[in-house]
């Protein structure tokens, strides 16, 4: 089904469901962009949702589905800290996904964590600039993303999000609430993907899932990302459960 601002919205009925739909997902946009390009550029997320997609990504099922040497993956966002704390976005990636496909070292562009934020946010940027060109905003073929249930995503969160330097590509975030640095995309960037991928499941989200999905609240981060390509909403039954579309 679509909404008002024509995202696509799908329901499955559990988060293993909602897994396998957004692995197959992922495959068919890798799959798309290397036939048009000969790369994918895809941007991943922390938090818990997308850990069963990493873990399937990885399995012996898709693993070999992939052309591993042509995917590049980027982070939405990062928290401050080393690659080895248990918080790190890149940290819980590499052990559940990267370090389980033949995946280029070359090809992982991580958010320098352990950097002061600002520096962090500096080098990300550079990286972005280098792979994606100077001239223009980053293209991704694909952003996931997820949604806490204060309307925030990526780092992108409702009280830090006017303060944002315009103009960057990554930017330092500092949220007083979590005491917690981070480094995020910006919204100019995630609104250029040519796809956005949202996971959201349990029924804590689902509250917030339809304030943004119905348009009840347009002013949550979350319902600010309109990129110029695809957005798609990947529900479970729970976080899909007040929606009335
Ligand atoms: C992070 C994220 C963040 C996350 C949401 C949803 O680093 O925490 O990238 O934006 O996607 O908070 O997290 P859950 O999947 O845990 O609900």
């Amino acid at each position: 089904m679509t909404n008002k601002r024509q995202d696509r919205i799908e329901v499955c009925p559990d988060l293993a469901a909602l897994s396998r739909r957004s692995a197959e997902l992922f495959l068919i946009a890798a799959a798309a962009a290397i036939a048009k390009k000969g790369r994918f550029a895809v941007a991943i997320s922390g938090g818990a949702t997308p850990r069963l997609l990493y873990q399937l990504l990885a399995s012996t099922e898709f693993r070999g589905r992939l052309a591993w040497e042509k995917l590049h993956i980027f982070w939405a966002d990062e928290r401050c800290v080393p690659p080895t704390a248990p918080e790190s976005n890149y940290g819980a990636a590499y052990e559940i996904l990267l370090s389980r496909v033949p995946l280029p070292a070359v090809n992982i562009h991580r958010i320098q964590g352990e950097l002061p934020p600002v520096q962090a946010a500096d080098a990300y940027e550079e990286e972005l600039r280098r792979f994606f060109g100077e001239e223009r905003l980053p293209v991704f073929d694909l952003i996931l993303l997820g949604v806490g249930a204060d309307g925030h995503t990526a780092s992108l969160f409702p009280e830090t999000l006017q303060a944002m330097a315009s103009g960057r590509l990554a930017a330092p975030v500092y949220v007083a609430r979590l005491n917690s640095h981070r480094v995020t995309l910006t919204l100019p960037v995630i609104n250029s993907a040519r796809r956005v991928l949202f996971l959201a499941a349990g029924k804590e989200k689902a509250p917030v899932v339809r304030e943004i999905v119905e348009g009840k609240n347009t002013s949550y981060p979350a319902a600010l990302v309109r990129p110029q390509g695809e957005l798609i909403w990947l529900l479970d039954k729970e976080a899909a459960g007040n929606l009335t579309l």
